[in-house]
């Protein structure tokens, strides 16, 4: 049974990849600060995992710490392989994600994402684990006006968080190009994850007022904030609002297990790879879906454009299906009814 390093794993994104792998037969260290989750949250994983099959829970180790930290770090790797149990890979999503926080504090977003990567590098250079996925992001495209953005795309960020992503992307190249017959790297580029676990026990669980549209259509729907606002329909685009790629969370943890299998059972190599549909919604498309879905309200308006947005992204994500038979299977709608099934089960 292979034990793989999950940074994050109490994360959205995190937590969904984390089960996947248990029900995979992994075994699972997942190592987060609770800085954008919490202990209860970690909880539901457990529920989760044991109502999946009790087993399950024999094979997740908790650390909370932070990843900066590199006795942390080490202490983590140094007792799996005093236990005979190596870890042989890394999932790595620990990192801050808000856009606009990073605009404000780009510094603390170097430190966390950046210093962070670093960090774990060099210890899992130091334990000789060289298998590694990065959680990146479509950020990284800035304003291309591809159609379909593909993984040749100019890589152009606009803002401090996109930034980070993409000098890590950088350093994680050079570090494979150091020794390329060693390291196995993926840094998978996400467009918009949204949806929940179908259970509704896990979820998206942003503290505070969310930064994202799904999150934010969730808290309106069930009342805790009035109206949402749509920032803008003056977009060249079919109804004038802007066009996203969501994926549900579910294929994207699998996206993750392709990638990392792919890693282990092939030489060593870097790759990037687009995790998205291939399929655009607009963000009136999606509150009319959601509202149809759930028969729910949704009210809103339209307000300014929010600096920063584009019209449209949306990815070409023809290479993940070339390389690791990975498509998308649930639809928009399915990713309206999971998430608002989280949403009321979280209240
Ligand atoms: C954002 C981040 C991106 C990150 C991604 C995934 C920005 C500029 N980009 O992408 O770096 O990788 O999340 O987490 O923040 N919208 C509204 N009203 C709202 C919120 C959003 O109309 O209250 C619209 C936005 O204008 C956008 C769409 O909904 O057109 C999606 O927004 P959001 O969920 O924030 O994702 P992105 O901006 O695509």
């Amino acid at each position: 049974m292979k034990r793989i390093l999950v940074t994050g794993g109490n994360g959205f994104i995190g937590s969904h990849t984390s089960i996947v792998l248990l029900q995979k037969d992994y075994e699972v260290v997942i190592v987060d600060s609770f800085i954008n989750s919490s202990r209860n949250f970690y909880e539901r994983i457990k529920i989760l995992a044991k109502r999946i099959d009790s087993n399950l829970l024999r094979r997740i180790i908790f650390f909370e710490g932070d990843i900066r930290d590199k006795n942390l770090l080490e202490g983590i790797f140094r007792k799996s392989a005093n236990e005979g149990k190596r870890i042989v890979g890394v999932i790595h999503f620990a990192g801050l994600k808000a856009v606009a926080e990073s605009l404000k504090e780009p510094s603390k977003y170097w430190d966390f994402n950046f210093i962070g990567t670093f960090r774990l590098i060099e210890v899992m250079e130091k334990y000789d684990c060289r298998t590694l996925i990065f959680s990146s992001s479509a950020t990284v495209y800035g304003c291309s006006k591809d159609f379909l953005i593909s993984e040749n795309a100019a890589v152009n960020p606009i803002n401090p968080y996109g930034h980070t992503k993409a000098a890590i992307e950088n350093f994680l190249k050079n570090i494979y190009d150091s020794k390329s017959d060693k390291w196995r790297i993926a840094c998978l580029r996400y467009f918009n994850p949204i949806g929940a676990h179908s259970t509704g026990l896990i979820g998206d669980n942003p503290n505070g007022i969310p930064n994202n549209i799904f999150p934010f259509i969730n808290q309106v729907a069930i009342g805790k904030i009035e109206r949402l606002e749509i920032f803008g329909n003056d977009w060249d685009t079919s109804d004038g609002t802007c066009i996203r790629d969501y994926i549900h969370v579910m294929d994207l943890a699998e996206g993750h297990i392709l990638s990392l299998e792919f890693l282990l059972e092939n030489e060593c190599r870097f790759i990037n790879l687009n995790l998205g549909t291939g399929i655009g919604t607009s963000v009136l498309e999606l509150v009319n879906i959601f509202q149809e879905e759930n028969k729910v309200k949704v009210p809103f308006n339209y307000a300014d454009r929010r600096v920063g947005d584009i019209a449209r992204i949306v990815a070409d994500n023809g290479f993940a299906y070339s390389l690791l038979n990975w498509k998308p299977t649930k639809t928009i709608n399915e990713m309206c009814k999971d998430g608002w099934r989280w949403q009321q089960v979280k209240g």
